[in-house]
């Protein structure tokens, strides 16, 4: 695709086809990932990569957790509160989401079931956990960030679906445990992929941006 068309066309997928990406592909995205500026070209992203039926197990140990009620200990923390403007866009990218599946504003249960879709992946078949060093801070932080958009674009670019997932990185701890990781490793996100679902109704809908205009000042 051509790179314009890529960034217009990507969005978050919220459900996943069971048909695994072929591990050549995979290694592409990676590669392609590993073009990420960063300052000082530290590159501090590691990457977790859960496939197969690894992504079973884990899958059934965090939506138990998650179930189970435990409040979330991110690394980083979650925002404190949406006000004013970003109150008002996070309201309609969820009225959006439960429209297009027909979850009305009086269904809590509905809503709790695909709160915790997150923990079920979306039934993606893939996992990817982006991790920084503690040391590095929240410029670490910022070029995973990065990363994470490379990584989503070019997995786009061979045909492949994805969603970022802030919420992946609720229980750290729980992850940091499960696969090894050392207490300075900070989980920033996960990024689940795999093929869309294209056809389900929670693909009915696109998210919109503010114009360029709003966001920019022109100096000069
Ligand atoms: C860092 C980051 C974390 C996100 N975390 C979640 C998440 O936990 N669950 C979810 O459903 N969507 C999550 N999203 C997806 C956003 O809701 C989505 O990107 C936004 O609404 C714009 O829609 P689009 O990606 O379809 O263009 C996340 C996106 C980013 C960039």
């Amino acid at each position: 695709m051509e790179f314009e068309e890529l960034v217009r066309n990507r969005y978050s997928c919220r459900k996943f086809l069971p048909a695994p990406v072929l591990r050549p592909t995979i290694e592409r995205i990676l590669d392609l990932a590993q073009q990420t500026p960063s300052w000082c070209n530290v590159q501090p992203w590691q990457v977790v990569l859960v496939t197969g039926g690894a992504v079973t197990s884990f899958r059934d140990s965090l939506l138990a957790h998650a179930a189970g009620g435990h409040s979330p200990k991110p690394d980083f923390p979650f925002p404190l509160r949406y006000e004013g403007i970003y109150r008002e866009r996070r309201k309609v990218c969820g009225v959006q989401l439960y429209q297009a599946l027909g979850i009305g504003r009086e269904n809590r249960e509905g809503a709790e079931r695909q709160r915790l879709e997150n923990f079920r992946f979306f039934d993606a078949p893939h996992v990817a956990l982006i991790t920084t060093e503690e040391e590095l801070g929240v410029y670490g932080a910022v070029d995973c960030g990065l990363y994470v958009a490379n990584f989503m674009l070019a997995a786009k670019n061979f045909g492949v679906d994805s969603i970022a997932q802030a919420a992946l990185a609720s229980y750290p701890d729980l992850i940091r445990s499960r696969f090894g990781l050392p207490s300075n490793r900070k989980l920033v996100c996960g990024i689940s992929f795999g093929y869309a679902d294209a056809e389900h109704p929670i693909h009915r809908y696109r998210t919109e941006r503010a114009r360029a205009g709003e966001v920019a000042t022109w100096i000069g």
